[in-house]
Order: C-alpha cells, then sequence, then structure tokens
C-alpha cells in the first residue's frame, strides 16, 4: 500500500482596516522528502514579517535564497512585489514544487536554481533591493558559502538588504564572526515572537530570530 504525504496548508495574514483586505497562500507540502518541500517555522515569522511591514515591501525587487516551499516570498509578491524564488540547482523537486506553488497562488514569480557559493550566470544579472532567507543557517558547513553569496548580492546592489530568520541554538557568536570576515553587519536584530499574532505563536516553538544585514561599509537610516 503506498501512503501519500503530500499536502496543501493554507497560510493567513489579516489586514488590519475596513481598506485592507486579508490574503491567504497555499503551500504544497511533503513531509518525508527533502528539507525545501516543508514550511519551517522561520519562514512563517519571515512571511509575518513582509506582511507587517507590507508597504515596505510592495513594489521592491526581492530575491528569495533557500526558498523551499517559498511563504515569505510569496507573501511579498501577492502584495506586489516583483519576486525571484531561489534554491538549491541541484534539487529539480525543490525548484518544480515552487513552480507548482506559484502556479496554485496564481503568481508571478521568476524560479532558478541558485547555489551557494556557486558563481553560476544567473546571479551576475541579479540585482535585488531585498534578499531573504528563512531557515538558511542551519547547518554551519554552509554558511560560509552562504555569507559568500549574500556579500556578492549586496555588493551587485549595494542600497540592498539580506533579511533573515534562523533557529539561535548557540548563541549566534558564529554569525556575528561571519559578518565580519564578509564585510557585513547587523542593523536589526529581533526576536521573531515578538511580533507574531498570539495564535501563530502559540503554535510553533524554540529561539527564533530575525536579523537584517547590509554591507558594512553602508550608512544606513533606522
Ligand atoms: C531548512 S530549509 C528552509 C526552507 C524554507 N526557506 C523554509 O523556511 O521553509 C533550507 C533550504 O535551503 C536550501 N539549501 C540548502 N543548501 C543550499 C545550498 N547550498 N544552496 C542553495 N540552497 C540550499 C534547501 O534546499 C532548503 O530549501
Amino acid at each position: 500500500m503506498t501512503t501519500t504525504t503530500t499536502t496543501i496548508s493554507q497560510h493567513e495574514f489579516d489586514g488590519d482596516g475596513d481598506s485592507e483586505t486579508s490574503i491567504s497562500i497555499s503551500i504544497i507540502e511533503n513531509m518525508k522528502e527533502e528539507y525545501g518541500l516543508f514550511v519551517w517555522p522561520c519562514s512563517l515569522i519571515l512571511a509575518e514579517y513582509i506582511w507587517q511591514q507590507r508597504s515596505r515591501f510592495r513594489n521592491s525587487s526581492i530575491l528569495e535564497l533557500g526558498a523551499g516551499t517559498s511563504l515569505p516570498g510569496l507573501v511579498a509578491a501577492k502584495i506586489g512585489a516583483n519576486v525571484t524564488l531561489t534554491d538549491d540547482a541541484t534539487k529539480p523537486e525543490v525548484l518544480d514544487n515552487m513552480r507548482s506553488v506559484c502556479e496554485l497562488n496564481k503568481l508571478n514569480c521568476n524560479v532558478t536554481g541558485l547555489t551557494w557559493g556557486v558563481w553560476d550566470a544567473p546571479i551576475f544579472e541579479m540585482r535585488p533591493n531585498i534578499i531573504l532567507g528563512a531557515d538558511v543557517l542551519y547547518d554551519s558547513s554552509a554558511f560560509d558559502d552562504l555569507f559568500a553569496t549574500v556579500s556578492f548580492l549586496l555588493q551587485s546592489s549595494p542600497d540592498s538588504v539580506f533579511i533573515t530568520t534562523y533557529h539561535n541554538r548557540s548563541g549566534h557568536h558564529l554569525i556575528e564572526f561571519l559578518m565580519v570576515k564578509w564585510g557585513l553587519k547587523c542593523i536589526k536584530l529581533l526576536d521573531g515572537f515578538s511580533f507574531l499574532p498570539s495564535h501563530k505563536a502559540s503554535l510553533l516553538g524554540g529561539n527564533i530570530q530575525l536579523v537584517e544585514i547590509v554591507l558594512s561599509s553602508k550608512t544606513h537610516q533606522l
């Protein structure tokens, strides 16, 4: 007997005024397969952050790294951003699922393979002003490759910012060290639960942080 492990989860984001409408995103998940076929808690938190600051993200050019099921990027697309979703170029099943999820939500995002630390042609054309990454800091052996890619993208578009959510399992000393190494600095650090509505927070656990990172040479206004 074969059992299907594919499900569709619904993610709601509530409008807060008469003129606002709520949005809903459907995600195709596969619990038994890849990391990139599951909606991780970091992605729920990053998606909520984007939704709550939608006027900032609307009309921006967004690139999501390690997007997997892509909830943050899809919320950004739904509110009017121009979005490119990327994941490991060697994982066609993850990239195919990203295309299916865009189709399911009737959203027109670009989907492309982008492996961290690999300089394939598409990365040289990318000029996002916001780079997103939910739960992309989970395997320390990949941190350098990820920061190399982030640093390259920030230099290609010097006014851009990298916004990431991650599980803070052992303090972020390694992340701080790598930011210095790659010429980056943190301009905002938030507890991911500090802005999450209580009905969403009650379903999640752990210590998840959200950081905004820019080139250390950049002067910024908070
Ligand atoms: C823990 S999952 C997070 C997925 C999604 N962002 C979320 O939060 O639901 C990590 C993602 O990073 C991707 N990934 C891992 N190593 C990668 C690499 N070297 N280059 C690009 N993507 C990678 C995986 O395929 C996966 O989609």
